[in-house]
């Protein structure tokens, strides 16, 4: 950047008449004649200069100077100053701040396209990234230098988020704290995030922790122009201000305004389209479209009269030029159009994408990128059509169909857009998905398709090039920001978790000495993982223009054996355990026949010849390529089978009363009445299908109600079924009674827990009051949905006292029997009374089984490593809890075999693969009073690894339906 030449000097600006300078050059008569006339003609000349002069400067503003210099800057374009490379120190250096010399890494620069992978040390000085190479240590005084030794370990660029709201949708969220979004209307360029920057966010610490070092900060959707966004580093800084954390801090230490002459920056600004603007302003979408319009011709006329308006002071024609045109409500929508202002455009669908892009072309501006994206992949071509350059796409990795505009998402876009060259970002929309776990987006879109090497460029150089920000940050190369991330394991493999974070050079984990085992995992997870090859959905996902059919289709044949199988897992009636028929390294066969496990062992094995035989070749064989068979997955937390898309009344169940807030219709049973989900249940749902794609046959479902006191009967369901008549489709019809109590609702916590305790210990009417009779004699399991501690302890209590109570009315040989079957779901707060729930009997259903504080009433996560040895996980089954892994969201069903895995991985040896699939399966089910015949239920088969991996799943065995599934 070199605004700083372009600009006219102070001296050259002002108009001076020439100097007439009294020693004369020529002598004698002649000399005194030709110096008279001279003189004479100069006179007039001057005198004629000098009349011009006084009418110009008659016109001309006194302000001209600052007029002319802001006209000198209107077509500068932004980046850093023409010396960056130079500093000798990052401007955000923390003063005494030691070196710190990484030895022995595995360098992922984020060079040549996210290729280059460099061996050797890298050193951090002044926050800046100083040298990466062979660095000799011994050059060093002893002492001057931190020093760590990375063993091999990968060390990538810090993760970069360009779609967060960390900071201004707050964590744990408050009434006050939400300050996303404006209502004062669809416009608002003006608007600054900055401005809502809270700085008690407990995310701040968490995200870093997952390697998270700098968070583009948007204003909300709800608005067309929603606001100028900020780019901050998530570091606390010793000034503990918003503006500290600005990654160009320093230059707005002493003021909020810039010195634009130093170097120019880009801005960032938001703009929304499609659903939410135009739910807030009750428009439609030509509504928001015509807001932009009127909205960018404004911004128009500013900037063409801007421009006629300089190109006459540049003239020194001030004449009728009056005053410089500007608006400050306007100035940076003009930034736009000068193209110094990244745009960032939340738009899901073709429509609103196809509606941009011509408002581009129409207004002349380039969007940075189109955020969330969904629909995206199907038009490639519609945003390479964009004004300037085709916008980067910013997507989550398998969120989705959580509303209309978001049903036709696919998780293959990623590698979709990528293969017609389009940028892909990864974002998380924080807290929309917990940052921390940013790099699990990247992951997943590795997964599904996503090269490599842009994988990591999406969490690292991508968003900081689209930011315009690639000049200091998301590269590890001299010069830059040291922003740095050493791993426990290859960045791209699942639970890979920072082991330090540096940001601007100053660590930001603090580990005790005693846990810095560099990891314990195993070292295959260092390197690159094998991922499936995808090809064939990716291109069903376009043919059928983002909805593929995703019905399970049965294999023809009577018989298939699977080949190549490495490992086997088999339920028993309560649990989950490795078959011990493989040893070693060998492969094994497995025979289904009918549905059915016929046999397992050496392709040679008798049985195998047996099972081929019987079958009169009406066989298929399917090569697993070392992979495994296990149980299906049960999955429970979500409103999966009650509802297809989230935000569509039409597409749900609807809100069962809560007993409390909202009593019973008198129709249906008033007090007494108990909701079963089972009478609500939706078959053949996209969310549905897809989790039976990966591996997850059974669902467990309660009747939603928001939080609210009693829900009902909970319902346990198959995720294959077309229907609820078909062979299978109900699992169980009734399976626990279900209750929540929690903070913030109408009714206190203590109301709830009289109702709860009424319930418990009164005979009451109706079914409600048969089912709690069945609770109270231990035949019924009660699940109470709760996060705090403080309920829990107050559950657990609550157990005691009525088993007490039940042991007086019915004698104390009889209360042996009557032990209540209680369950807490939630649990984010339970890892604080392991022990007491451990005692009382007590099982936890996980449903965040990565815990994110986002209500109050959950603050007191345990958040694992790298924050804490242990996770919450590991720390309930060590006091021996039964525990299950949930999940909130229907469309994460389809990720539990991952999240057991994950649990497995940060659990660092102490849980078995075997253990770790009682977490989505058998535990859930126990947990749920759901008693199943293990024989009756569905097998997985992966290829390429077992179910807790990046394999494939590639059938279902079902002995109900007697079929196999073939994907
Ligand atoms: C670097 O780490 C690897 C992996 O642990 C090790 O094999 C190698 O010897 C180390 N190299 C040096 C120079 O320490
Ligand atoms: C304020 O700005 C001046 C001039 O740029 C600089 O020298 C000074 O160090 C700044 N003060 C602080 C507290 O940053
Ligand atoms: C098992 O794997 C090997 C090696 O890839 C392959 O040659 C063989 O065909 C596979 N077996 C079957 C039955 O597909």
């Amino acid at each position: 950047m070199k605004s700083a030449n372009l600009l006219p000097t102070a001296a050259a600006r002002t108009r001076k008449p020439p100097q007439f300078r009294g020693n004369n050059p020529l002598s004698g008569k002649l000399g005194y004649l030709l110096s008279s006339l001279i003189l004479l003609v100069v006179f007039q000349v001057f005198h004629l200069f000098r009349s011009i002069t006084i009418t110009v400067s008659e016109s001309e503003p006194p302000d001209a100077t600052g007029i002319l210099d802001k006209c000198s800057l209107l077509n500068t374009k932004p980046g850093p100053p023409p010396d960056f490379y130079a500093r000798a120190q990052n401007d955000r250096f923390v003063t005494g701040t030691k070196p710190m010399l990484i030895k022995n890494a595995t360098i992922w620069t984020g060079g040549d396209n996210g290729f280059e992978v460099l061996h050797g040390d890298i050193l951090l000085d002044r926050g800046l990234i100083k040298q990466i190479g062979q660095i000799d240590s011994s050059s060093f005084a002893q002492g001057s230098v931190y020093h760590v030794d990375a063993n091999g370990k990968w060390v990538s660029p810090g993760i970069v988020d360009l779609h967060s709201h960390i900071g201004v949708g707050a964590v744990p969220s408050s009434s006050g704290s939400s300050d996303g979004n404006s209502h004062k209307g669809p416009i608002l360029p003006w608007l600054r995030a900055l401005d809502a920057l809270n700085t008690h966010d407990e995310a701040y610490r968490l995200s870093v922790s997952g390697g998270v070092t700098t968070s583009l900060v948007l204003p909300g959707s709800a608005n067309a122009i929603g606001g100028q966004a900020a780019i901050i580093k998530l570091r606390p800084t010793e000034e503990r201000s918003p503006t500290s954390m600005l990654l160009e801090n320093p230059y707005e230490k002493n003021t909020t305004l810039y010195d634009p002459k130093v170097s120019f920056r880009y801005r960032q600004m938001k703009h929304a389209c499609g659903e939410n603007p135009d739910r807030v302003y009750s428009g439609t979408r030509m509504d928001t479209a015509w807001a932009f319009r009127q909205a960018y011709d404004k911004a128009r006329q500013i900037k063409e009269a801007q421009d006629k308006y300089c190109a006459k002071a540049n003239r020194g024609d001030w004449a009728e030029l009056g005053a410089y045109p500007e608006d400050l409500q306007w100035e940076a929508l003009v930034d736009v159009l000068r193209e110094r202002v990244k745009v960032h455009t939340h738009c899901y669908e073709t429509v609103d994408l196809d509606d941009l892009v011509r408002i581009t072309n129409e207004f002349k501006f380039p969007i940075a990128a189109f955020h969330h994206a969904h629909e995206t992949y199907l038009v490639p071509d519609t945003l390479k059509s964009a004004y300037g350059h085709a916008p980067a796409a910013a997507l989550f990795a398998s969120h989705g169909r959580y509303k209309r505009e978001a049903y036709r998402g696919s998780e293959f876009a990623p590698r979709i857009l990528a293969e017609h060259g389009l940028q892909v970002v990864m974002k998380s929309d924080h807290p929309v998905l917990d940052s921390r776990f940013l790099l699990w987006e990247a992951q997943q879109a590795y997964y599904y398709g996503l090269p490599h090497n842009l994988a990591l460029a999406a969490v690292t150089s991508t968003p900081a090039t689209v930011m315009g920000q690639s000049h200091r940050i998301g590269f590890l190369k001299e010069g830059y920001d040291a922003d740095v991330v050493l791993w426990d394991s290859h960045p791209l493999a699942l639970g890979a978790t920072p082991h330090q974070v540096w940001i601007d050079g100053v660590p930001q984990l603090s580990l005790p000495a005693s846990s810095t085992p560099i990891s314990t995992k195993p070292d295959a997870l260092q390197s690159l993982p094998k991922v499936p090859n995808f090809d064939a959905e990716a291109a069903e996902a376009l043919k059928y223009d983002g909805l593929p059919p995703l019905e399970p289709t049965a294999a023809h044949a009577h018989t298939v054996v699977f080949a190549n199988v490495s490992s086997v897992f088999l339920r028993t009636n309560s649990n989950v355990e490795q078959s011990a028929s493989i040893q070693g390294d060998a492969l094994m066969s497995v025979v289904v026949r009918a549905g059915r496990l016929a046999c397992l062992g050496p392709p040679s094995s008798s049985c195998m010849h047996d099972a081929l035989h019987a079958s009169n070749g009406d066989v298929d064989v399917v090569d697993l390529e070392g992979g495994a068979i296990s149980p299906g997955l049960t999955t429970y937390g979500s409103a999966l089978g009650l509802e297809e898309i989230q935000g569509e009344a039409s597409t749900r169940d609807g809100r069962a009363p809560d007993g409390l807030d909202k009593t019973v219709p008198g129709l249906a049973g008033g007090g007494g009445a108990l909701v079963r989900a089972v009478d609500g249940l939706q078959f053949a749902t996209r969310h549905a299908y897809t989790a039976y794609r990966a591996g997850v046959t059974t669902g467990i479902v309660s009747p939603q109600n928001n939080g609210g006191f009693l829900s009902g009967l909970s319902t346990a369901f198959s995720l294959a079924a077309p229907h609820k008549l078909a062979t299978g489709a109900i699992v169980q019809r009734a399976g626990a009674v279900h209750v929540a109590i929690h903070r913030g609702e109408p009714q206190s916590v203590s109301t709830q827990v009289a109702a709860l305790r009424r319930l418990l210990l009164d005979q009451t009417d109706g079914e409600l009051g048969a089912w709690f009779a069945k609770v109270r004699k231990g035949h019924a399991t009660l699940v109470v949905e709760a996060e705090s501690a403080d309920v829990i302890a107050t559950v657990i209590e609550l157990k005691q006292e009525v088993e007490e109570t039940l042991k007086v009315v019915d004698g104390a040989d009889e209360a042996k029997k009557k032990k209540l079957k209680v369950t807490i779901a939630g649990g984010r707060e339970a890892h604080l009374l392991a022990r007491e729930l451990g005692q009382a009997g007590i099982g936890v259903l996980l449903t965040q089984p990565r815990p994110f504080p986002k209500e109050w009433e959950a603050y007191r996560i345990l958040p694992g490593p790298p924050l804490s040895p242990k996770s919450q996980v590991v720390t309930l089954l060590e006091h021996g809890v039964t525990v299950g892994l949930g999940t909130v969201d229907s469309d994460k069903a389809r990720n539990i075999r991952f999240d057991a895995g994950w649990a497995a991985l940060e659990a660092g040896g102490t849980i078995s693969k075997a253990q770790a699939i009682t977490l989505v399966s058998t535990n859930v089910e126990k947990l749920l009073g759901v008693e199943r015949d293990a024989d009756e239920t569905e097998l997985v088969a992966t290829s390429g690894g077992d179910l807790l991996g990046f394999s494939k799943v590639v059938a279902v065995i079902s002995p109900m339906r007697g079929v196999v599934d073939v994907f």
